[in-house]
């Protein structure tokens, strides 16, 4: 097996986080992976907003929590056992779980592609942070970070364009150490369907 397929086999979201943050040359390589991702048209329209301020990001996620709509885990449907999400955990308040590097994607709003064209940087950048022993989380719906008169205040401060949203959040930081990986949840092979 070589190396990408390894690493895509062994990335898993991690919502655990250390508090030592991760160091420049890392995130230079990530943010590389994000660059080179593929984009609609080639436009590469994604921006990539790089936050490692604690207080920020604290209040960031704590107003996406108190905007989200969870749906709680029962016995048979949950998103992780071993490391829970928003979603089942209600003790959950802050939607980044601390980590200490919350990456925000804003596209530009009314472009058909904005999700696909941040969801593929994503998924490089999670890959590209595995196999540099980062841990990721991808989180969706990103404008409701910024859903308060907080956020709208961040989203002058940074100059983001009033014509982009913020699509989505990726968090990354060195998983806790004394957590285990988390173990993927058995694949759907049916799901494949041959002709
Ligand atoms: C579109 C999308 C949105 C997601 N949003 C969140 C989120 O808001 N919070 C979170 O903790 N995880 C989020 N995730 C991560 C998924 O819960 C995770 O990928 C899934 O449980 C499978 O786990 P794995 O990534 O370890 O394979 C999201 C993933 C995707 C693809």
């Amino acid at each position: 097996m070589n190396e990408t397929i390894k690493t895509i086999l062994h990335r898993r979201t991690i919502r655990r986080f250390d508090t030592k943050q991760i160091e420049e040359a890392v995130l230079q390589q990530i943010l590389q992976a994000g660059l080179c991702a593929p984009s609609a048209g080639g436009r590469q329209g994604v921006i990539f907003a790089v936050c490692q301020n604690k207080e920020i990001n604290e209040r960031l996620g704590k107003i996406k929590r108190a905007n989200s709509n969870p749906r709680m885990a029962t016995a048979t449907s949950y998103v992780s056992k071993e490391q829970p999400s928003i979603a089942d955990d209600v003790n959950l308040k802050n939607a980044f779980y601390n980590a200490p590097t919350v990456i925000t994607m804003f596209a530009p709003k009314n472009f058909l592609f904005a999700v696909e064209d941040c969801a593929v940087a994503a998924e490089n950048m999670m890959l590209a942070a595995d196999s540099l022993g980062i841990g990721s989380c991808y989180i969706g719906q990103g404008w409701t970070a910024f859903a308060d008169t907080y956020g709208q205040e961040i989203l002058r401060k940074w100059e983001i364009r009033t014509d982009y949203y913020a699509v989505m959040q990726l968090l990354l930081g060195y998983p806790k150490p004394e957590d285990n990986h988390p173990t993927a949840k058995p694949r759907k092979h049916d799901r494949i369907l041959r002709f």
